[in-house]
């Protein structure tokens, strides 16, 4: 396999008021590049631990990566200094959150977060190119969505907005933590289909954190099932969801409202049914 991330025997804990607590242990997957794989596992199990790991985003005083190696790209990102951390975050990995009104800064003009976001070095035509991005991740009147402030949009089209910037400087790798958990459900197979449709375009790969199994059932190739800091079960998509083996990942599954959709492709769903 063309590995682009090898997370290899990663353990991270926090250090909370005198407690150690090992939120991520031995922690051994890899994403092929354009792939996506799902990160599954309930509240608390260490998913956002792991992707912030693979940002460089751990909180700097309360946590420490204990052990373990994140080879991207050939390299060692727990080797890189916080000036080489700066500029892999963006331009080679970004990141979309479960809630982005709280990324996003309330005092700011969309237009002005989208040019932050925007590779500096490419200098004029900002504006031009934040227009572009947003008629990318098909958010309609492009125009008065960069004029606005965060709190004058919906939930779906703020989090169009944070993948917008997540996407600017196309990155090889987007990971995605709870990106729907906080929207509508009509909204979040909107996000989901956009999520898989930029994807494609982009040759990025994914790493889809998640407790809800249906989600990413039609969307990841693989799947890694954590239960209390470790993976319990990994592999192809198709193969866990037939032949589940861990009885966490079958009681996982369970959970699945039978009348989801089959793990066929989330349909595109036509303009008329978007948000305005
Ligand atoms: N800043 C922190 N300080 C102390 N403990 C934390 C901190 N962040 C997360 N944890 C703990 O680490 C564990 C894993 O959390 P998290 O990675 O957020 O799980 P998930 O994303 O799967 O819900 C949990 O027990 C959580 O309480
Ligand atoms: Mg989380």
């Amino acid at each position: 396999m063309n590995a682009l991330l090898t997370v290899n025997n990663l353990s991270v804990e926090y250090h909370s008021r005198g407690a150690i607590v090992p939120a991520v242990k031995n922690l051994t997957f890899s994403i092929a590049k354009g792939h996506t794989l799902g990160l599954v596992g309930k509240s608390g199990c260490g998913k956002s631990t792991a992707g912030l790991a693979i940002m460089g985003l751990l909180p700097e005083n309360e946590s420490r990566v204990k052990e373990g190696s994140l080879f991207f790209q050939g390299r060692n990102l727990l080797n890189q200094d916080p000036e080489a951390w700066r500029l892999t975050r963006g331009r080679e990995i970004a990141m979309i959150f479960q809630d982005p009104f709280s990324s996003l800064n309330p005092v700011f003009r969309i237009e002005d977060q989208i040019k932050e976001a925007l590779d500096p070095k490419s200098g004029s035509g900002h504006s031009a190119r934040a227009k572009e991005l947003l008629d990318h991740v098909q958010l309609k009147d492009s125009q008065r969505i960069l004029n606005s402030y965060p709190h004058q949009l919906s939930g779906g089209q703020r989090q169009r907005v944070m993948i917008a910037m997540a996407i600017a400087q196309n990155p090889a790798l987007l990971i995605a933590d709870e990106p729907t958990t906080a929207l509508d459900v009509t909204v979040q197979a909107d996000i989901m289909a956009l999520l898989r449709n930029l994807q494609r375009e982009y040759h990025m790969s994914v790493l889809f954190i998640t407790h809800n199994l249906g989600l990413v059932k039609g969307f990841a190739d693989d799947l890694a099932v954590m239960f209390k800091g470790s993976i319990v079960e990994q592999g192809p998509t198709s193969q866990i969801l037939k032949n589940p083996q861990h009885p966490y990942t079958q009681g996982l599954l369970n959970c699945i409202p039978k009348l989801a959709p089959s793990t066929g492709p989330i349909p595109l769903l036509a303009d008329e049914y978007m948000e305005a």
